[in-house]
């Protein structure tokens, strides 16, 4: 093992110096190439330019058959490459190539963001806690939407490799001030994405606060298994292990109800392709313009504490699969209805409607306002923890 403590140091040093980071579980100047190969965890650091005068990193990890990149802009996870059932590789979620691209349009479709402090929506940007009223922005009218004006996906985070064994990681950490878009309470926010062994990316949630407050985390990726800028999901088959699913109003906020899936175009309990039922007329998908849903999730543990299988997502085409398991209660699967053409993605080309899908592991939305939902308070003492793995894989 090479002794981590003094590798790091000399990293930092490094780091201090301007130059690229190179790190490896084992040896630094491994590489990426080296890395496919012997399958030999690396992550290197690169500068990637400034927002309002802070520097911006991004991080390249990988591990064997996967790599992948994450900024510490938004924590955005910016392009995931796996191989398809040939071993051809592709960038299987959506994003921007520069920094620029996510400042000057403000991410709109939070493209593989860390969303903080309250993922999905508030109805009308107002919730009570302890006999206190709290309004936030109102950013998607009426309702707030993932944390406001400038969420978490908007902050730069502070970043630290952490290496040891046979995977690779990189903690971010933001601090959310009392006040910060509304919310009470100064949050200490760490996210930790690991590339496990077996081609998985795994994200660990943890926060504190310093008083009461609502915590609802996740990452907003949208996935697109035959590659980002290839075209729509449709054929792509999605199961999700829910039985039931909260229905929402005209605005997308819940009603308070949960539901059966059974009979209706939400029940994907067995593997649908998207593209099957997301033009019904259904009430449910002519609010969304499709499916942007919280499915909730068929659970054995429902203290949250354990992983359990969510959804799985495979793409006929390419042979990829996805699998995504969590401890969270709910999924948003989102069908990346709001695209319009308008944002060029990382490839150069134009993202449309359909041509990525979403599946943001959360409590319910709007669960400060409804007393049967899970809850999102979190109070001093207290500690958040959520865990999600989204792990790639292929079929014949
Ligand atoms: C979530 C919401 C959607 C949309 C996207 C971002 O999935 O539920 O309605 O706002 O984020 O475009």
């Amino acid at each position: 093992m090479t002794p981590i403590h003094s590798a790091d140091r000399a990293i930092r040093a490094l780091a201090r110096a301007g130059m690229v980071l190179l790190l490896g579980a084992g040896l630094g100047l491994a590489g990426a190439s080296s890395s496919q190969a012997g399958g030999r965890p690396t992550i290197t650091k690169e500068a990637f330019g400034s927002v309002s005068g802070r520097a911006v990193d991004r991080y390249t990890l990988t591990n064997g058959r996967l790599r992948v990149r994450i900024l510490t802009y938004g924590g955005i996870l910016q392009t995931v490459e796996v191989p398809d059932r040939h071993g051809r590789t592709a960038n299987v979620t959506l994003g921007f190539a520069t920094l620029d691209g996510y400042v000057t349009s403000k991410n709109p479709a939070y493209f593989g963001a860390l969303i903080g402090r309250y993922g999905n929506r508030i109805a009308n940007g107002r919730f009570s806690l302890d006999g206190r009223t709290y309004q936030l922005p109102i950013n998607d009218p009426p309702n707030s939407l993932h944390g406001g004006n400038a969420g978490f996906d908007k902050r730069v985070w502070n970043a630290a490799p952490v290496t040891g064994g046979d995977s690779v990681g990189l903690r971010l950490t933001y601090v959310s001030r009392d006040g910060e878009e509304g919310y009470p309470g100064t949050l200490r926010t760490t996210v930790t994405y690991t590339i496990t062994r077996h081609q998985g990316i795994r994200i660990d949630y943890q926060a504190t606060t310093d008083r009461a407050t609502v915590v609802n985390l996740t990452n907003h990726a949208y996935w697109n298994l035959g590659g980002e800028g290839t075209g729509t999901i449709d054929d792509h088959r999605l199961l999700l292990h829910a039985s039931r699913y909260t229905p929402v109003d005209a605005t997308l906020i819940p009603t308070g109800a949960i539901d059966p899936v059974a009979g209706t175009p939400m029940d994907f309990t067995r593997p649908t392709a998207v593209g099957a039922r997301n033009r019904s007329a259904f009430p449910q998908i002519r609010y969304g313009r499709g499916y942007d849903h919280n499915w909730v999730l068929d659970r054995r543990d429902t203290t949250y504490r354990r992983l359990e299988s969510a959804a799985r997502l495979s793409d006929p085409a390419s042979g990829r699969t996805l699998s995504v398991s969590t401890t969270e209660p709910g999924i948003q699967f989102y069908g990346g209805n709001f695209l319009d053409g308008t944002l060029y993605g990382t490839g150069g080309r134009s993202y449309r409607q359909g041509d990525g899908l979403a599946l943001e592991t959360q409590h319910f939305p709007d669960s400060p306002n409804h007393a049967n939902f899970p809850s999102t308070v979190l109070r001093p003492g207290q500690v958040y923890r959520s865990t999600t793995v989204y792990q790639f894989g292929t079929t014949r």
